[in-house]
């Protein structure tokens, strides 16, 4: 089948890699010059697992092709994927200006029955403001070619965005006709073998679909780091708390990890966005609005123990920083916790030296000339000259340092964990202090007398 994909992100790289995998012939439209040129040198701009591979292969094939020409895109696919950023607005709620500007561009070039389809999370409602667009457009042109306008959420983990794809867990589609549905049936038979994933739904419930799982998982995030903050005040350890719990079936073990907040590009904007959505519908949204809440706090904690920890002045302190993507396996650091902590940090008179696996060159990007920002090649070279370490990513790397050679290097001996990757009493025997989120006393775990404290020579 022949696919066209407007976005050359997470989200249409992904796609057009995977489609065009499957034996379909796909060309990826972005309106950024720079980034289709590097596809096309065989470049691929982002981090993603195993993304490398199937672009090359499939490029090389002759299967997958990157354009900014929109008359190529709009001429090539039967199928017109929009899979362009939604950013929050000023008021929190989605822009759709990237999603209308495609639309428009079909619409003015579009000359036969073309399927559009939006994997791009949108608010409710936004299949008819698209269809109007593109209905505008052909009408000025005098030109009575007929479309439909198809919800298609995408549900990818970056990190596992591959085999999400390829793998999926279901295939949500919308749409307002039976043929539409037929149509995207057999464009994802291919991913649908093993079973039977597509549901099919009326076009606004699909929409809804996508910000209810992202405002779940994001509720069940805040939920536990609420617990967490309540456990440290109590003296329990919220990771006893985390196995007792879902240990119930109806809660499960998945996504109840306590941390240092939720980030990336979805949940923030999507919760934000939905809360918005509902307000202007004449809903007050309460509890989406206390998941949000809750998450910009916790993104603070981190720092408020860095804080207590050095009595409120952190004025030539430098803090060893591991990890700066919102999570593991991406080099995203949209919305990410590392960002909160670095600006904290940097008010305050602190100094950073920072490591992450695969995001040093979006930290670049994002911080050119950061003073107080010291980028490291590795996860020691970090610690050399730092008197903490903080944890912001749970990265594999980092989850079995050399806790004797840690307690050697940082001058002040001590470990601030936002993803609790340690064991307290393994830490404390090495002579560290370590604080985690939710275990123990509020200000931190007190170390055993096992092995001697730098703060206390
Ligand atoms: N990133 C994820 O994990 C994820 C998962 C599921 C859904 N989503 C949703 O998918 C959408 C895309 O997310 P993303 O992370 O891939 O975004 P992204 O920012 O990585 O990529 C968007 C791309 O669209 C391009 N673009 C903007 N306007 C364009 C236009 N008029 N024509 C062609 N290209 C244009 C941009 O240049 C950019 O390359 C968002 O709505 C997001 O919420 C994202």
């Amino acid at each position: 089948m022949r696919l066209s994909i407007f976005g050359s992100g997470y989200v249409g790289l992904v796609t057009g890699a995977c489609m065009a995998e499957m034996g379909n012939h796909v060309v990826c439209i972005d309106i950024d010059e720079d980034k289709i040129a590097r596809l096309n040198k065989g470049e691929v701009p982002i981090y993603e697992p195993g993304l490398d591979a199937y672009i090359e292969r499939n490029a090389e094939a002759g299967r997958l092709e990157f354009t900014t020409d929109v008359q190529k895109g709009v001429d090539h696919g039967l199928f017109q994927f929009i899979s362009v950023g939604t950013p929050p607005d000023e008021d929190g709620s989605a822009d759709l200006k990237h999603v209308l500007a495609v639309a428009r561009s079909i619409g003015e070039h579009m000359n036969e029955y073309r399927i559009v389809v939006d994997k791009s999370t949108v608010p409710v409602g936004t299949a008819d403001k698209v269809k109007a667009e593109i209905q505008t457009c052909l009408d000025k042109r005098n030109k009575p070619v007929e479309f439909d306008v198809v919800s298609n959420p995408e549900f990818l983990k970056e990190g596992a965005a591959i085999s999400d794809f390829m793998k999926p867990d279901r295939i949500i589609v919308g749409t307002d006709n039976p043929r539409t549905t037929e149509l995207l049936r057999t464009l994802y038979e291919p991913f649908n073998r093993n079973h039977d994933r597509i549901i099919s739904m009326d076009i606004r419930s699909a929409e809804l679909t996508k910000y209810a799982a992202n405002a779940m998982l994001a509720t069940k995030i805040s939920f536990m780091n609420e617990l967490a903050n309540i456990a440290e005040r109590m003296g329990a350890d919220i990771e006893h708390v985390r196995i007792g719990i879902g240990s119930d079936p109806r809660i499960g073990y998945q996504f109840i990890y306590p941390g240092a907040g939720y980030g990336g590009s979805c949940f923030p904007k999507d919760v934000r966005a939905l809360a918005k959505s509902a307000a202007n519908s004449g809903y007050s949204a309460a509890l989406l609005d206390a998941v949000e809440d809750v998450n910009n706090r916790q993104k603070h904690r981190v720092f408020d123990k860095i804080k207590a920890h050095y009595n409120g002045n952190l004025k030539g302190k430098t803090i060893a920083l591991w990890g700066l993507s919102f999570k593991p396996r991406t080099d995203d650091m949209r919305e990410a916790p590392s960002r909160t902590l670095m600006g904290a940090l940097w008010d305050a008179g602190a100094q950073v030296r920072a490591y992450d696996p695969e995001a040093m060159d979006e930290t670049r990007r994002l911080y050119p000339d950061q003073s107080g920002l010291t980028l490291c090649n590795s996860a020691n070279e970090a610690l050399v000259g730092a008197d903490a370490l903080a944890i912001v990513t749970e990265w594999q790397e980092f989850r079995s340092p050399d806790f004797a050679d840690l307690q050697e290097t940082l001058a002040d001996a001590v470990i601030f964990d936002g993803r609790n990757l340690y064991e307290p009493e393994m830490v404390e025997h090495f002579g560290l202090r370590y604080y985690a989120i939710g275990r123990g006393a509020e200000t931190g775990v007190e170390p055993q007398n096992f092995g001697r404290r730098k703060t206390d020579r």
